[in-house]
Formats: structure tokens, C-alpha cells, sequence
């Protein structure tokens, strides 16, 4: 992934930031006066790990994961981040969600340099809003080799409304040394394409096709080796739910217990309770359950389409003596949540009418292993211009048989489904769109920069699913 400089030089928007211009960055900016500095330090390695199914293969990792480590810190405060790369390429961390400053947005060739192997890089950015996050590498397909972590921002105010919390990163793992980009199995881009591709293997002719993942991991363990989470009977309990995985999207339920969602990607939702919850890669949502049924339960997962995915979280009751834990059914009729049922908490600035729109037609995988937006292949793709201030709308549809959770950097923005009511909508970052739907989303443009925008299948990612939204300069010279 990377961008020809020439191209970019002509937009008049480019952000090289080496590690000095971290430094140079004018902080009082943005950091609230009197702000605390919380310092961490993420070293990107090759480690051993077998998710405790007992078949060792080499993963990449931060910090010896994976996953990496939880960063939390409190709403307000300033994250420094030092990232050491130990690896045998170049890297990068993008914080997932967070509307950081773009020359903090970790994404190679667009806002930063990558570092180069023995190099390092610092970030720093202010904690805010208060939600949930992830933070990856934005090099290639090394998230889908391990390196990835869970960035939580708790509110300034701790009026905490559950007894305990989790948070599950949820991952689909190929278990060879290098992980998913060096799976030898592989699936075809779609039923049609695999049909009518036969024999490209998505090597040679191509980018590569998604791997057949052999092991789903929460937090680095497979399932029966993921440690139980333990609750108490009466424990109001929060999980944070992250799509970590690089290729898959689950349907989660939780044996015994309904489950309510209460945030979408970091932002308030007004709660809605369900059977079963759809998360896609890059997604995250706060749910809460009341622990009033005890017993040992299982939350599982359906992968989108493809039957029961191997992922399975234990949950058990304190003082609850059982071997087994129970699995979750997937029965007719449950009630399934999805950005379409969720909308935004009260509160939120209503959108304006939008000032500029852009189609974005997904398709690919039918003829050939590339993914395209408006028909185009990143970085051959569309350069989506935006003024500071401009209310912008992208309308998606979706032409291909397979679902793209489009994934927005720096920004939060409303999805406005047309199955909502007009005064209804929903705060995100990363929205799924279904094969042969429309959604539309509407943002503020209120983070100067230039924004990669793209599917967060890494696999549709790398073979071409992605553009950029630039703003123009004030000044208006080049543009
Ligand atoms: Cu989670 Cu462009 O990334
Ligand atoms: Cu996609």
C-alpha cells in the first residue's frame, strides 16, 4: 500500500512526518491545557505462539502478544506511543476509530513513512472521545499476522454502570508461520468467482485471496483453551467487543443470556437488547448482560454465511461446578442486531444537508481477484475532495456477492440507512454494507488531511478496495 509520491505532491496535501515532525507537532494545539501524558511503548517482534492448541507457528506481535497490549487511559489524557520495530519489514500503527491529528493516523505512504526495521516512531494524540478502539499495523496484511490491541478511552466522569467488564478481541487465525499471508489455502473471492477464476490462486495473477483461517482466537486463545470469564450471579457485566479479525465477520450470542448493546464503535447507542449480534472487521460494540441465570455458557459465533466458526468465549458462574459449558443455538426468528437497528444515543448535533455527495460503487471478485471502488483499484482509485466544514456524504452500493464493513479514517460519521426514519441515524467509523444494498453516510469534514478510506477486509483492502478523501487547502492553490 503505497501511493505515488509525484501523484500526491500534485494534490498539494503531503504529509511525510518522520519521527522529528512527531516531536515538532504543535501540541497546545490540541492538549488540553494541564493534560497528562500517558507514555507507552509497543515493540513489533516475531514471537512463537499457538493459541493454546498445542501447534506452535510464528506470529508477529507487539509486546509478545498477540493481541498486544490494552492501552486504557482516561478521556482528556495525551498518548505518547513509541513504537519499536523488531520486525523484518517496515510498519506502522493506526489508532482505529480515534480522530487523531492526520500526521498521527499511521498509515504508510499517506501520512508517515513507514519505519523501517530497527527504527522507531513516536505518537502522540489526545484520548478523546471515551469509547472503545482498536490499533493495528496499516502495513500490508500485518494485522492479519498479529499485530493488533485493544485502545480503550474511559470517560472522565466514571459513572460506571456494570459490576465488571471484558474485552474481546475477536480474531480468525491461519496457524503457519507468518499467519494469513502465508496460508496456502485459500478461498476464492466469491462462489461465482471461484468458478469462474478455477486455477488463479490469487498468486501471480493477482493479489491474494483470503486465507481458509484454521483457528478463532479471543485475545491470542482457541477455543478449549480460552480461559473462562468469570462472573458473579446479580453482576451487571460489560464486554467490549472488537473485530480484530482480518477476514470475518461473526454473528455472536451468548448461551442463556440475552445480550444489550449499548455502544457502536465507541459512540452511545440507544440500548437495544438482542439474541445475536453482527460484528465485522474493524467494528466494535459495548454490550451488557445481567448475570441471572448461572450455570457454564459458551458465547459462539456463526461466521456471516459460512456456519459456525469455531469461536467460542466460557463464561461461568462463581461457584458453578461443570465440565461442560453450554453452546449457544442459532434457531429461526432470534433477533439479530446490526447497525440497522441501532441508532445514536439523544444529544448529537443533527447532520446538515449535505454540501458534497460521492458514489461509491463496491464490486470485484466476480472476474479477477481485484476489489474496486467506482470501479478503480488503489491506488489508481478516486480522489474524494472535501472543504473544512462541508458536510460530506458518501453513498455506497454494493455490487458484489460478498459484504464490505468501509471503514472511514479520522472521522466519525452518521450512517443514514434508508430503512431509518429520516431523524434517526447512527455514529460509527466502520459501516458493513451488504451485497446489493445501498447505505449512505454523512461526516463533518473537521479533521484537516488526507483520509484512507477503504474496506476492512485486508484482503479487499490490498486488492484495491480503498480511496482517499483530501481536503483542499484553504488557500486553493493546486486544487
Ligand atoms: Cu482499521 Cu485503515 O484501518
Ligand atoms: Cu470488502
Amino acid at each position: 500500500m503505497s501511493i505515488n509520491r509525484r501523484d500526491f505532491l500534485k494534490t498539494g496535501g503531503l504529509v511525510l512526518a518522520g519521527t522529528a515532525l512527531a516531536g515538532a507537532w504543535p501540541r497546545s494545539a490540541w492538549s488540553a491545557p494541564g493534560a497528562r501524558t500517558r507514555e507507552f511503548r509497543l515493540r513489533a517482534e516475531l514471537v512463537k505462539t499457538d493459541l493454546g492448541l498445542g501447534r506452535p507457528f510464528t506470529a508477529w506481535s507487539y509486546n509478545g502478544g498477540p493481541p498486544g497490549p490494552e492501552i486504557r487511559v482516561t478521556q482528556g489524557d495525551m498518548v505518547r506511543v513509541v513504537l519499536e520495530n523488531g520486525l523484518p519489514e517496515p510498519t506502522t500503527i493506526h489508532w482505529h476509530g480515534l480522530p487523531v491529528p492526520n500526521a498521527m493516523d499511521g498509515v504508510p505512504g499517506i501520512t508517515q513513512k513507514p519505519v523501517p526495521p530497527g527504527g522507531s516512531f513516536v505518537y502522540e494524540f489526545p484520548a478523546e472521545p471515551a469509547g472503545t478502539f482498536i490499533y493495528h499495523s496499516h502495513q500490508g496484511l500485518q494485522l492479519d499476522q498479529g499485530l493488533y490491541g485493544a485502545l480503550i478511552v474511559e470517560p472522565r466522569r466514571h459513572g460506571r454502570g456494570h459490576d465488571r467488564e471484558y474485552t474481546l478481541l475477536l480474531e480468525d487465525w491461519a496457524t503457519v508461520d507468518g499467519g494469513g499471508p502465508n496460508a496456502t489455502r485459500r478461498r476464492p473471492p466469491s462462489p461465482m468467482g471461484g468458478m469462474m477464476g478455477g486455477g488463479m490462486m490469487g498468486r501471480g495473477g493477482g493479489p491474494p485471496w483470503e486465507p481458509v483461517y484454521d483457528a478463532y482466537a479471543v485475545n491470542g486463545r482457541a477455543w478449549p483453551s480460552v480461559p473462562p470469564l468469570m462472573v458473579k450471579k446479580g453482576d451487571r457485566v460489560k464486554l467490549r467487543l472488537c473485530g480484530a479479525a482480518s477476514a470475518t465477520i461473526f454473528d455472536l450470542r451468548l448461551a442463556g443470556h440475552a445480550l444489550t448493546v449499548t455502544h457502536a464503535d465507541g459512540n452511545p447507542v440507544q440500548p437495544v437488547v438482542t439474541d445475536v449480534l453482527r460484528i465485522g472487521m474493524g467494528e466494535r460494540y459495548d454490550v451488557e448482560f445481567t448475570a441471572d441465570n448461572p450455570g457454564y455458557w459458551l458465547l459462539g459465533a456463526y461466521e456471516n454465511g459460512l456456519g459456525e466458526s469455531g469461536l467460542k468465549v466460557p463464561i461461568l458462574y462463581q461457584g458453578v461446578k461443570r465440565s461442560q459449558p453450554e453452546p449457544p443455538d442459532f434457531p429461526r426468528g432470534l433477533r439479530l442486531a446490526t447497525h440497522e437497528s441501532l441508532q445514536a444515543a439523544p444529544g448529537l448535533e443533527r447532520p446538515g444537508e449535505a454540501d458534497v455527495a460521492y458514489r461509491q460503487v463496491l464490486s470485484g471478485g466476480m472476474h479477477s481477484s481485484y476489489w474496486t471502488i467506482n470501479g478503480r483499484v488503489y491506488p489508481d482509485s478516486d480522489r474524494l475532495a472535501v472543504r473544512q466544514g462541508q458536510w460530506v456524504r458518501l453513498d455506497y452500493f454494493n455490487r458484489s456477492p460478498m459484504a464490505h464493513p468501509m471503514h472511514l479514517h479520522g472521522h466519525f460519521f452518521r450512517v443514514m440507512n434508508p430503512r431509518l426514519a429520516p431523524e434517526r441515524w447512527l455514529t460509527k467509523d466502520t459501516v458493513i454494507v451488504d451485497p446489493m444494498r445501498a447505505v449512505s453516510i454523512i461526516f463533518k469534514a473537521d479533521n484537516p488531511g488526507n483520509w484512507f478510506h477503504h474496506c476492512h477486509n485486508l484482503y479487499h483492502m490490498e486488492a484495491g478496495m480503498a480511496d482517499l478523501v483530501l481536503y483542499k487547502s484553504h488557500k486553493g492553490e493546486g486544487t
